[in-house]
């Protein structure tokens, strides 16, 4: 096989997107654009990656040197600055002293992501080293902007020019074969056409894809290589094409999913923006976002609208409606048979053991609950270690932050923490204790024992609360 040099146009302003964002950044199904066609490219096993940047640039390249640094990129990645823009063919023409004359160059948009690799192998190989190779779809349907494909009239009818669709006769508008933004081309080849391209269209920009017709009329071949697919080779330059194409992919993820045995109420209202691994007979209600790296365990429930970011949720746990999970940096645990929510907040290092009760209303941060504890409303638990079965009251807080600093609170194993108690750290509850509700503890309290720190109840008898005075009551 052929010595493979990439090349990504990334430097385009996006336009149609409206955004100050550069558009191969924007994110389809919790990613950037560029991030697919990046891993696309390192599938592959190639020579060298370029990314033409420019719009934006400073951005894309800080992003680019980010995928270098996380992604286990195998391979290089060098960008090259494009400026001004001037269109596709202009692009590439940046990249081309880079490209060693003895390879085959792989172009590839930054705003398609969604090629596989094993598309862009097949069209590598159709390229054979001598032609150039397109990648085309053709859905009968009319091709929107894209470029037409524009075919001789002979039985073989092999490609004689890629017309865009603003330069497009009547006639060529009504061709619904169109091009996807990918090629193939012997890398000597392409850099002669390069030199040839000019800005004499609808756009004065210099289109890469004019590298066609100067092919064919130099005598070389152009042949493309048609799928079916039309996702795959969906090109993102609205909002619009963004979202639908972000629709696409998540029933994709759906399918995949329910075709694993997981139970999605509706794969219509599911988003996966990231990694989702799932056990057996794990059920997932309408309305949930699931980020980062998230597992679940067997028979693991989700209700509705949930959204839970870099957590590992174990067996048989239950997480009730409107609980917002997320383990940034530090994944969150929850343990089997646990049940969390409705409207529940777990933050990065929530750890929970097995059976644990965490319910409506209650925040827990960086905080680990040993088996069968239990915070069920309304509660604050930062930085706190709860041992088993403690029974952590409603309306209580660990105090955790004097204002510079943040202390622990250890509360040994079943403790009972009344209601509305304020619990100021550093402290260690004694095992098997209780706090009477209401009570400021500052003081570490003595295992076994009742701490109590609210004023002692007194009761005045029979006392009149001060009335109203009514009209015409002499002043005094
Ligand atoms: C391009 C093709 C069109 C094809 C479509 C597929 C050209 C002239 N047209 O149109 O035939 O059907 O893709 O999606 O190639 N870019 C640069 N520098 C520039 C201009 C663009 O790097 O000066 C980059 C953009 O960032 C983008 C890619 O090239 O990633 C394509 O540019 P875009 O403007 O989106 O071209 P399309 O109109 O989609
Ligand atoms: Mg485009």
């Amino acid at each position: 096989m052929s010595t493979i040099d990439i090349v990504i146009m990334a430097a385009g302003q996006g336009t149609r997107m409206k955004s100050q964002r550069p558009k191969v950044l924007h994110r389809l199904a919790g990613r950037p654009l560029l991030a697919y066609v990046l891993d696309g490219a390192a599938a592959l096993g190639v020579r060298s990656v370029t990314i033409i940047t420019g719009h934006g640039g400073a951005e894309v390249e800080a992003f680019c040197a980010d995928w270098t640094r996380t992604g286990g990129a195998t391979t290089p990645v060098q960008t090259v600055c494009q400026q001004p823009q001037l269109g596709t063919g202009h692009a590439v023409q940046q990249a081309a002293p880079l490209l060693p004359d003895d390879g085959v160059t792989l172009v590839l948009n930054g705003d398609v992501p969604l090629v596989r690799a094993d598309t862009m192998r097949r069209l590598i190989d159709l390229c054979a080293d001598r032609q150039i190779a397109l990648l085309t779809v053709d859905t009968g349907e009319d091709a929107g902007a894209y470029g037409r494909i524009v075919r001789a009239d002979d039985g073989e009818r092999p490609v004689r020019a890629i017309v865009e669709a603003r330069d497009a006769t009547p006639a060529q508008r009504a061709i619904t074969e169109w091009y996807s933004g990918v090629l193939a081309a012997p890398t000597r080849l392409l850099k002669k056409y390069l030199t040839l391209l000019t800005d004499d269209n609808a756009q004065r920009e210099f289109y890469l894809t004019d590298v066609v017709r100067h092919a064919v009329a130099g005598g070389t071949l152009v042949q493309a290589m048609r799928i079916d697919d039309a996702v795959e080779v969906a090109g993102v330059n609205s909002p619009v094409q963004l979202a639908a194409l972000e629709r696409e992919v998540q029933r994709r993820h759906a399918l995949r999913l329910m075709e694993g045995g997981v139970r999605l109420a509706d794969p219509a209202r599911f988003d996966l923006r990231g990694e989702l691994d799932c056990g057996q007979d794990v059920e997932i209600d309408i309305g949930c976002v699931f980020e980062g790296r998230v597992s679940l365990g067997n028979g693991v429930r989700i209700g509705a609208h949930c959204v839970i970011v870099n957590a590992r949720i174990e067996a048989k746990a239950v997480i009730h409606p409107f609980t917002h999970i997320d383990g940034g940096q530090n994944e969150v645990n929850v343990g089997a048979g646990a049940l969390v929510g409705p409207f529940a907040r777990l933050r990065p290092g929530a750890r929970l053991g097995a059976e644990v009760h965490i319910g409506n209303f209650v925040e827990v941060k960086n905080s680990t609950l040993a088996a069968g504890a239990k915070a069920n409303h309304l509660a604050y638990l930062g930085d706190a270690t709860v041992g088993e079965h403690v029974n952590y009251g409603a309306g209580s807080i660990t105090a955790n932050y004097d204002g510079a600093n943040k202390h622990r609170t250890v509360i040994e194993a079943g403790v009972h923490v009344g209601s509305n108690c304020v619990l100021v750290a550093p402290l260690t509850l004694g095992a098997g204790g209780t706090i009477g509700g209401g009570s400021t503890i500052t003081r570490n309290t003595a295992a076994g024992a009742l701490t109590v720190t609210r004023g002692r109840q007194i009761s005045i008898a029979n006392w009149r609360r001060p009335e109203k005075k009514k009209t015409g009551d002499p002043e005094v």
